[in-house]
Parts: C-alpha cells; structure tokens; sequence
C-alpha cells in the first residue's frame, strides 16, 4: 500500500507499543498525545481535523450520532475495546451501514472472577474492616460479632442476565454452597445436566427481587433494562439483599439506591460501573459505610486485556484487507 492509500485510524486511548506496532504497517495513526480522558470536543475536532477511516475506542467514550456525522462518509469501521455496546449510537450505524467490531469472550472470566471478589468484599465488610486496622478501630468492641458479614452459604443467588458473563459468575458461586441460582433476561436458557435444571430457576424480575439473597447485574444495558434497578425494585428486595453491579451504571438509578442503602431497604451494595465514570469524589454514594464501590475494573488483567487489544487489532486489520472481522457486532 502507498502511503497515500493508507486507511486512517483514530485511536482515543493508549495501548502496550506491539499493538501500535501491528497497526502501523497498515494505517496511519492518530494516537499522539491522547490525555486520560478525551472529551466530546476534544474527540470531535480530531475527527474533523484527521477524517479517520476507521475509530478504535474504548467502552468509556460516547460514540454518538454527532460524531459518528463528523467522521462523515469516509468512516468504514468502528472498533471498540469492549465487549458492552451501549456507548455506540447503533441505529446510525446501521443506517450508514458501519460494521463495529467488539471483543466478547476474551474478559468473560476475569470480569466473573472481579464479580466474585466484589461480591465477597460487600458481603465481608472488606473496605471497612481495612480501614478499622489503620484507624485504631480494631480492638475496640468486645462484642463477638463486631465486623459480622452476610454468609453465602444456603443463599439463593439471583443473576439479572444469565449471559456468557452471568453464567460464569454462577459457575464460580457453586463451590460456596449456595442453594440455588434464579435468573432472569429474555428468554429461558436450555440445561443438560439434572444437577443445572435443579440449581437454575428462571423467573420473571420481580420473583428475582422477592427471593434473592445476592442479586447480580450481569445484563446489557438497553432501553429496557436503563434503571431497571429504581425504587419499586428496591422496595421488592429483602432488606437484608445485598446487590451487585458489574455491568453498567445506568442500570441502576443511584439516587434511588443511595435512599434504599441509607434507610436499611437494602443491606448492601457492590458497584464496579457508576453513572458517571469516574464518579465524583464528593458522590454521595462514598459516604455510605454499606456500598462498595471499585473504578470499573471487571476486565482489567493483563492477560484479558491482550486478548481484547489483539481482537481489536485483528478486527481492524481483517476489515480493512477485506476479511471478516473475529468478532463483529449483529446489528
Ligand atoms: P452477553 O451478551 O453474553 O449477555 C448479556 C445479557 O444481557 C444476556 O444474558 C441477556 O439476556 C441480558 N439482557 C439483555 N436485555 C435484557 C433485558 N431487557 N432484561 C434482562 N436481561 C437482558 O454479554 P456478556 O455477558 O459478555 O456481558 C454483559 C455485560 O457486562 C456487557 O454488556 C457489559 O455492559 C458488561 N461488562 C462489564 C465489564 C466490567 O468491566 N465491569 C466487563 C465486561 C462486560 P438473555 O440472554 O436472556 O437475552
Ligand atoms: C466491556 O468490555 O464492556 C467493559 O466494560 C470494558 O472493559
């Protein structure tokens, strides 16, 4: 290729130099200079500056109609470092006819075991209970059930959305000796195994909400499921319910659950999304002893997040030689 018939690549975050390096031979890149976060202006005016061919982007960056307009018709592709989806506008996707490019599979298991470790540090009071070591808390009560969690054993788990990422989350709470798993989503998912039809229930929400113990997003975020999670669903759980969050933020309504955390409607809350990303350090929500909030994490290991970097390189450069992608989005 010359360099003149060069596709150009807009990229808004920085990645390890072997991925840059694989993209080079091909495009020619814009990927200087990029600061934490890129802002929709800052985004739009590289975009008009550049006229990229295609965009790789990851799930925090709003890929919305504007932008998708200003790239204009010389936008081929969109790739995004993610396997959620909600931050791309894709009904002007489809209108336009760009193929996106995603990466499912890769981070399934790690973002399960990251629920995992969520769910045991709501559940045990792990931030608490650190900070009562560096304040001099520990040592101060005789009473035998200072810093007392919720157990998991015999619990009934509810997983909103028994997805690739739902079912691994199940998977990896059957050795704590729960006693059953329900589940709601679209549809009714199929079982071999008579230890699976035993253990898996599906249920509409509100059964979920009623008889859950723990209860898990693990859903996409859409317009059906955008603050699935507001104050009439609070009022179903069990006061004593403690509740999960590793999908996004907006399924939750957060004023709704901070009133829920505050006044006992719930136990406790384990949030690794927030609306918005990052949250404000004067949140309301931080104030609260019962809600345990991480910086969006879920598929953060190094290994994940190669996987995901070499999907989305590979993505880019099978589009652009005119293969398929490894994983494009069905739109
Ligand atoms: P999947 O597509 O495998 O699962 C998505 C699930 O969403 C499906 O089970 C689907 O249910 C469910 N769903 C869709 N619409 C509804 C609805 N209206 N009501 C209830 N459930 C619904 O995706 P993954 O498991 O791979 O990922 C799930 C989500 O996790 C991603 O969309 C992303 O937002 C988030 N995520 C967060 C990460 C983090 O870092 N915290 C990392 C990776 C992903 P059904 O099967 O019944 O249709
Ligand atoms: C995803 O892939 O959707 C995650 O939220 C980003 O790691």
């Amino acid at each position: 290729m010359t360099s003149t018939t060069r596709p150009h690549l807009f990229i808004t975050f920085q990645m390890p130099s072997q991925f840059i390096h694989s993209l080079e031979r091909v495009f020619d890149l814009d990927y200087q200079d990029i600061p934490a976060r890129l802002s929709h202006e800052q985004i739009l005016s590289r975009i008009r500056a550049h006229t990229p061919d295609a965009i790789l982007f990851s799930g925090g960056t709003k890929i919305d109609k504007e932008i998708i307009s200003a790239a204009g018709d010389k936008l081929k592709m969109l790739a995004t470092f993610s396997v959620g989806y909600n931050h791309i506008d894709i009904k002007e996707c489809e209108k336009r006819g760009i193929p996106i490019g995603y990466t499912p599979g890769v981070l399934t298991d790690t973002t399960a075991d990251l629920a995992i470790t969520l769910l045991l540090a709501t559940s045990r009071r792990i931030t608490e209970a650190m900070r009562t070591v560096r304040n001099g808390e520990w040592g101060t009560s005789s009473n035998i059930m200072w810093m007392c969690g919720k157990p998991l054993i015999n619990s009934t788990i509810g997983i909103v959305g028994l997805g690739r990422i739902g079912l691994a989350i199940a998977r990896r709470l059957q050795p704590f000796s729960i006693q059953r798993i329900l589940y709601s989503g679209t549809r009714e998912k199929h079982f071999d195994s008579d230890s699976d039809k035993k253990l898996f229930k599906f249920v509409q929400f509100e059964e979920l909400l009623h008889e859950s113990d723990f209860v898990i997003i693990a859903c996409a975020l859409n317009e059906e499921t955008t603050n699935m999670f507001n104050k009439k669903a609070f009022e179903q759980m069990k006061n004593d319910a403690i509740l999960i969050n590793i999908s996004r933020g907006g399924i939750v309504d957060q004023d709704a659950l901070y009133d829920a955390l505050k006044n006992g409607q719930i136990r406790a809350a384990g949030l690794d999304v927030t609306v918005p990303e990052p949250l404000p350090t004067d949140h309301p929500l931080l104030t609260l002893e019962n809600c345990t909030i991480f910086p969006h994490i879920g598929s953060a290991d190094e290994y994940a997040r190669h996987q995901m970097a070499q999907i989305c390189v590979d993505n880019l450069l099978n589009f652009f030689s005119g293969k398929p992608m490894v994983h494009q989005l069905k739109i």
